[in-house]
This record gives structure tokens, sequence and C-alpha cells, in this order.
């Protein structure tokens, strides 16, 4: 069947999927290939996958997703440097083995262990990436200074968001640096993320851009809002991606269908093409857009916030087009 590739539809950026090792080979691979032009690694460019334990670095299945990216004129980007989740517990302990407290010791130790690591994963792919999330999840709109409480922030501060950006930009030049984060479009959220950035940019700590995931689903938010967390940051002079979105089929914790029912999937590929068509208006701004799957068969979002069955992408778990898909395609073919 020879529907048009979403990529060449959306020419205004790059449109990318997150992938693992299954969706290079086979029915997913032919459709990856035709549809994206920019593939993000789901997990095997975290650091739990690439050193596991101190000083082992491990890129076998890295490699794969960038040489399959490159073999087909792909753009990848990279994800990620630091996040709170997916970090082995050794990372965090201290020269004597017990879990770090905050002296200036430990803070020293970890943000050494943290340079190592950029150099280590980033170096190894050093001109191949297209912008890295250097650092992942790290505002927390509860707290007054917008910091999230993990150990990163508990030990360092705020240095190991400079000193990872700092050692980025060293090792791999080319990179555009990026500060991802979900439900930026929430205005308190934004706000802080907006204030770490610009104090970030008036140190002159290297950030070029701001991703948001957008994890959304068929209710929320509205476009109006989504539209206030792309002008948001305009006066700031970043890039900004979009980096991980899907979009639900459930509004609560509570709903569970065997299979989507048809007028979820319907209010899906508007909301599809209602977000694609800001997009679209605002490529001055947008330098990429990625989806978080190739197709509903994979997709985190059977997992959380509870087991059921969801369909959040533009393809079913046949990998047959939705109408998801028309609604980024073709808006009059949604049926
Ligand atoms: O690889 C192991 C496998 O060996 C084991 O048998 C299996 C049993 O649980 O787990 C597998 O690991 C899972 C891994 O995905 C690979 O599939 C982990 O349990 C699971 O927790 C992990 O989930 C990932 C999640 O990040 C972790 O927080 C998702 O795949 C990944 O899509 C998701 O991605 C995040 C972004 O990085 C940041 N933003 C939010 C986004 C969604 O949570």
């Amino acid at each position: 069947t020879d529907i048009p590739p979403v990529k060449d539809v959306v020419d205004e950026f790059p449109v990318g999927a997150a992938v693992g090792p299954a969706q290079l080979i086979g029915n997913h691979a032919q459709l990856l290939r035709r549809h994206f032009n920019s593939v993000t690694a789901g997990n095997a460019m975290k650091w739990d996958a690439t050193q596991p334990t101190e000083g082992t670095f491990r890129f076998t299945d890295a490699d794969r997703i960038v040489a399959f990216a490159q073999a087909n004129g792909m753009e990848v980007r990279g994800h990620t440097l630091v996040w709170h989740q997916q970090t082995p517990d050794w990372v965090f302990k201290d020269a004597a083995g017990n879990d770090m407290t905050a002296t200036p010791a430990n803070k020293a130790l970890l943000l050494s262990r943290l340079e190592d690591h950029i150099r280590g994963v980033a170096g190894h792919y050093a001109g191949d990436i297209s912008a890295w999330d250097v650092v992942n999840e790290v505002i927390d709109e509860n707290q007054s200074d917008g910091m999230r409480r993990s150990r990163w922030f508990e030990i360092t501060g705020l240095d190991y968001i400079r000193t990872a950006f700092r050692v980025a930009r060293q090792v791999d030049p080319t990179a555009k640096l990026y500060i991802n984060d979900y439900n930026t479009n929430v205005p308190s959220k934004r706000d802080k993320l907006y204030n770490l950035v610009a104090q970030l940019k008036a140190e002159g700590v290297p950030v070029d851009g701001v991703g948001h995931q957008m994890h959304v689903n068929i209710d929320w938010p509205s476009i109006s809002e989504t539209e206030a967390m792309l002008t948001k940051f305009v006066p700031l002079g970043v890039d900004q991606q979009i980096t991980e979105m899907d979009i639900s089929i459930y509004t609560n914790n509570s709903e569970s269908f065997p299979t989507p029912p048809r007028d979820r999937l319907l209010k899906q590929a508007y909301r599809y093409r209602d977000l694609f068509d800001l997009y679209r208006r605002y490529a001055s701004e947008i330098t990429s857009v990625t989806l978080w799957g190739l197709a509903d068969d994979d997709t985190w979002l059977d997992t959380f916030p509870v087991t059921r069955n969801d369909a959040p992408l533009l393809f079913d778990e046949r990998l047959q087009a939705k109408p998801a898909y028309w609604g980024v395609v073709d808006p009059s073919k949604i049926e």
C-alpha cells in the first residue's frame, strides 16, 4: 500500500520515532525507514544501558540504532546523558560503598563520574548526534526553586547541570544540547524551566534548546496552552523540539479498553492534526518532532500509569495506518 511517508508530507522539520533493537528488523524496519527521518534510542543510550558498571561501556544496541539511522539517512537524537531514573546504583555510592551524603568529597566524586560518563558516551558518538538530551526531567514545579530533589541535585546543587552541558559541548561540539522535560505546557512548570534556562544562559552554560516531551492525551492539554508553551521560550533564543510525543486514548487511570474505541481513535486523529498544525506554524522555532514509539504494538503506555492496552501512536499493533496517521498526513481522510 502506497500511503504517503509522514516525513515527506511534514517537511518543515525531521520527524522521528523512539526505537529499540526490535524496530530495526523486518516490517518494523520498513515502516521506520519509510515514514521517519530521525530516530531516538528509547532506552539504549541511557546510563544503565551504556555504563552498567563503573568504567565498562556497552554500546551494542545503541551502535545498531546509529548504524541503521546512518544507512537510511536519518538523524539521531541522543537520549539521555543525565537522568534520575535508569542510573545504576554504583553512581551514587561513596568511596566506602555507602549511599552518598551531601559532602564536598562526594560532590567531587559524583561530578567526576558524570564527566567520565559524558566523555565515554557523547565522545563515542561525537559527530553522529543532531541533538543530545543532556539533562532530562530536572524540574519540579512544586519546589520554590523549581529544582527536582534528585540525588544529582541533593549532592551537587546545580553543578551537575553546568558540568554536563560544558563537558558535552567539549566532547561533541556539533550536537545541539538540550534540556528535556515533560508537562512543559503546565504554566507553573513551564515558567520554572524558563527561569532555569535563562539563568544557565546568563552564566554562559551552553544550552541550545528546550525539549518538550509532549506525553499528552485525547483531552489534554488544549492547543492554546500548547501554543503558550512554545511562545514562552522564544525570547530566550533557544531551539525547541518535540521529543517524546504520544497521545494516550485514556484520560484517567481507571479507564481500560481491550481494543481502542472508534470514537477515541477519531478524537486522537483530530488532536494529531491540530498539534501538527501548531508545530508547523512554529517551524521557525521547532527543529524536530519525535514520537515516543513506532507503532502501538510497543508503547510504554501499556504499562504506565497502569497496565492496559493503550494506542497512542500513528500506526496500530499490526503496523497499519490509523486515523491518527491521516490526522497528520491528510485530515480529509480521517474516518
Ligand atoms: O530490558 C529489561 C528486560 O531485560 C526485563 O526483562 C524487563 C522486565 O521488566 O525490563 C526491561 O527493561 C525495561 C525497559 O524499559 C526496556 O524495555 C524496564 O523495566 C522499563 O522500566 C523501561 O521503561 C522505560 C522507561 O523510560 C523507564 O523509565 C521505557 O521503555 C521508556 O520508553 C521510557 O522512556 C521515558 C523517557 O526516557 C523519558 N521521558 C519519559 C519516557 C516514558 O517513561
